[in-house]
């Protein structure tokens, strides 16, 4: 199939978003930008279309989908009716990075609800997200536009690289600006649950819903199934073996890094901080992602499909403290690697024998 590419940069009368949006009306699958990452977009009324999007990603077909509107009251003929706690969300937080779960009305096809009762719904804030929406005048069910379990896009040239030859097009808008994907929030309880932490923060949800819960299974609890049905993939995952270092063991990270590369190319990512006590050759390779939390977001996933790239060995990634965007970033780092992490203890013992350090290397 051939891949339509529209470069809004050089669109200068609009007609780029009019056909892209004339494409899914007519059933196509279609990529375009949000605010998070960018989104794999066919018409979600329309069931035939939504397959196309699970062909294209290789998406196991268990795993619902998000419809994506232009307006808030949108909703309402998505779902059986909202909950007191939906509605606050929905007016406090929409548009923006935010996934509300929803009892589902029967309009939504089974396709997108995976044949769960309840739907997600979000209302991105991206200005070509939302006016994609609104010339093709339906909710666009979209998922990240990446190839099942590789990291979500956040720029048109990564989409290209899954998607190229297998979707009807690409709007290409740009880098997005958060970088990560949507908070869902399942609003059908009692109390409301993050099953996904994402670009909304957990501080900033208890601060107008006062109680708030993680999905257990967020936490790595082994017997915990996640609710997000997608969260229990082994997304994210880079080719090499990756460690999360973090706290106190931040300190031998670049003793570490140096002697690892020895034996083998080795990546790092890390913050500007812990970058500039480090020397690159030619075996180590340092990702500085910058100075916080909100540039880690931003760059998280083109580093971990950059250390694909650069064929390294072994991956060391500096954590975050959980707090803010630090939560999401922590939840996708962490499956990253597996739940690796590497304590100040262990750092000590393999720097002390350096044939442990090399079979660790090259194990
Ligand atoms: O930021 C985002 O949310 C991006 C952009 C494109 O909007 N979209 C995105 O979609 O991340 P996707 O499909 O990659 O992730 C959606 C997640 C999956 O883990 C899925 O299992 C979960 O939402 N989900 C969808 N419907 C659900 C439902 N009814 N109940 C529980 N989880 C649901
Ligand atoms: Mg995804």
């Amino acid at each position: 199939m051939q891949t339509h590419y529209w470069n809004l940069q050089t669109d200068t009368d609009g007609a780029a978003l009019r056909e892209a949006a004339a494409l899914i009306k007519k059933g196509e699958a279609v990529a375009f930008p949000t605010e998070t990452v960018y989104g794999l977009g066919a018409d979600g009324l329309n069931g035939a279309a939504v397959r196309k999007i699970f062909e294209a990603k290789g998406r196991p077909s268990d795993n619902p989908l998000i419809l994506h509107i232009a307006a808030k009251k949108d909703i309402l003929k998505l779902t059986s009716g909202l909950t007191k706690q939906a509605e606050i969300l929905i007016d406090k937080f929409w548009p923006g990075p935010l996934t509300v779960i929803v009892a589902k009305s029967s309009i939504v096809p089974d396709e997108v609800s995976a044949g769960l009762d309840t739907v997600a719904v979000r209302m991105p804030s991206h200005p070509v997200a939302a006016e994609m929406i609104r010339l093709a005048g339906t909710p666009i069910a979209a998922p990240s536009a990446n190839i099942s379990g590789k990291p979500s896009p956040t720029d048109a040239e990564t989409v290209l690289a899954d998607m190229q030859g297998r979707i009807a097009g690409i709007v290409d808008g740009g880098v997005c600006e958060v970088g990560v994907e949507s908070t869902i929030v399942d609003t059908t309880g009692e109390v409301p649950v993050i099953l996904r932490p994402g670009g909304i923060t957990r501080e900033q949800l208890e601060a107008v819903l006062g109680n708030v819960e993680l999905d257990p299974a967020l936490a790595g609890v082994e017997a915990a199934k996640p609710k997000a049905p997608g969260m229990k993939y082994r997304h994210y995952a880079p080719k090499a073996s990756m460690y999360v270092v973090e706290g106190e063991a931040l300190k031998k990270l670049p003793l570490l890094a140096k002697e690892a590369a020895k034996f083998a190319p080795v990546a790092v990512i890390c913050g500007g901080e812990v970058a500039e006590s480090m020397q690159r050759t030619q075996n180590l390779h340092i990702l500085n992602w910058g100075s916080g939390k909100t540039d880690l977001a931003v760059k998280l996933y083109r580093m971990l499909r950059r250390c694909d790239k650069l064929g390294v060995e072994l991956i060391f990634s500096e954590g975050v403290t959980e707090d803010g965007i630090g939560l999401a970033v922590m939840n996708r780092m962490r499956k990253a690697a597996g739940r690796q992490v590497l304590t100040s203890d262990e750092i000590e013992a393999l720097l002390k024998n350096s044939s442990q350090l090399k079979s660790f290397v090259l194990k």
